[in-house]
């Protein structure tokens, strides 16, 4: 890819931009922040890395859109974040106008261009950039299934002592607190997770992942998460930019898909060149499907405080 723009040049922002810049993801990746001096800071001091983390992709500061014209993508991370108390369905009304004003500069200068949104609440922010573009569901998805489902991995291998590599699981639903981490689907190695712990601690580390961006926003004090949110949009990204056809948990554009239509959640997709490739239904057990709905009904409240 030529260009990657990075809209947000926060923690998550900056984060992504120097991840991205390491994996010589494109050309260029290009930081924008309307704080002048601060997308330029990160972005010439990110570029000073190169030379010992030896990557070329250049990495630019920008305060306005011009810059970032014929970008491939656009990974959105601007927006007020969640302080401790703050639900993530707070940041609706604020965050939302600032989103909206980001997807107009997006399809003035970047028609084509694919839309990975991380700003919270990112199921509604997917919504309100897809609305404001125009752009087919294909070319907008939310960041977040990646997140959680890496969060439910890191807890379970910690508790098993075993490598993260070997720990797969899935994590579908809205990223609130009632995502639905599908315990049926974590395997270890090949080994189903009910093999090797027991239902109370399964249970213990279904909530922990619920809570996960919680748990680091009362940690941290005065903001939330950004090494791994960083993480989980890089990969996406990457999987874009290579062509992977990566199966990846992540929030999209719902017709009908496990009957919900009209909204964004978080399911397994296929991610390459062309953003959202195919969305997977996977066949779930009563309680998964009733745990599903329960979070699409969050998620539609967030969207409805939006029309308030
Ligand atoms: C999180 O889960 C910030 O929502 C993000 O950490």
């Amino acid at each position: 890819m030529d260009k990657i723009t990075v809209v947000g040049a926060g923690h998550v922002g900056a984060s992504a931009a120097q991840r991205i810049a390491e994996r010589e993801l494109a050309r260029e990746v290009l930081l924008v922040d309307i704080i002048d001096g601060l997308p330029q800071g990160k972005g010439l001091d990110q570029w000073e890395s190169a030379p010992v983390e030896g990557f070329d992709t250049r990495v630019r500061g920008l305060a306005s859109y011009e810059g970032t014209a014929g970008s491939g993508a656009y990974i959105v991370t601007a927006g007020l974040a969640r302080t401790p108390g703050m639900s993530r369905s707070d940041l609706v009304t604020k965050n939302a106008v600032i989103i909206a004003g980001i997807a107009r500069e997006i399809a003035t200068y970047s028609p084509d261009a694919i839309i990975l949104m991380v700003t919270n609440p990112l199921d509604v922010m997917s919504f309100v950039a897809m609305q404001t573009t125009g752009f087919p569901r294909e070319r907008v998805i939310g960041m977040a299934g990646v997140l959680d489902t890496a969060r439910f991995r890191s807890f379970i291998a910690l508790e098993l002592d075993v490598s993260v590599e070997d720990v797969q699981a899935l994590v579908l639903g809205g990223h609130g607190d009632s995502m639905v981490p599908l315990v049926s689907s974590v395997s270890v190695g090949g080994i189903p997770l009910d093999q090797l712990m027991e239902p109370d601690r399964i249970e213990a580390l279904v909530d922990r992942t619920r809570k996960g961006g919680g748990e680091i926003v009362a940690l941290l004090k005065t903001g939330s998460a950004y090494y791994a949110p960083s993480s989980a949009v890089t990969q996406m990204c990457e999987a874009i930019v290579r062509d992977k056809k990566r199966v990846l948990p992540c929030s999209v554009w719902l017709e009908g898909e496990y009957g919900l239509d009209g909204i964004f959640m978080g399911v397994p997709c296929k991610l390459g060149r062309a953003g959202l490739e195919k969305i997977y239904e996977v066949e779930l057990d009563d309680d998964e499907r009733a745990a599903l709905a329960k979070s699409a009904a969050e998620v539609k409240e967030t969207m409805e405080a939006l029309r308030a």
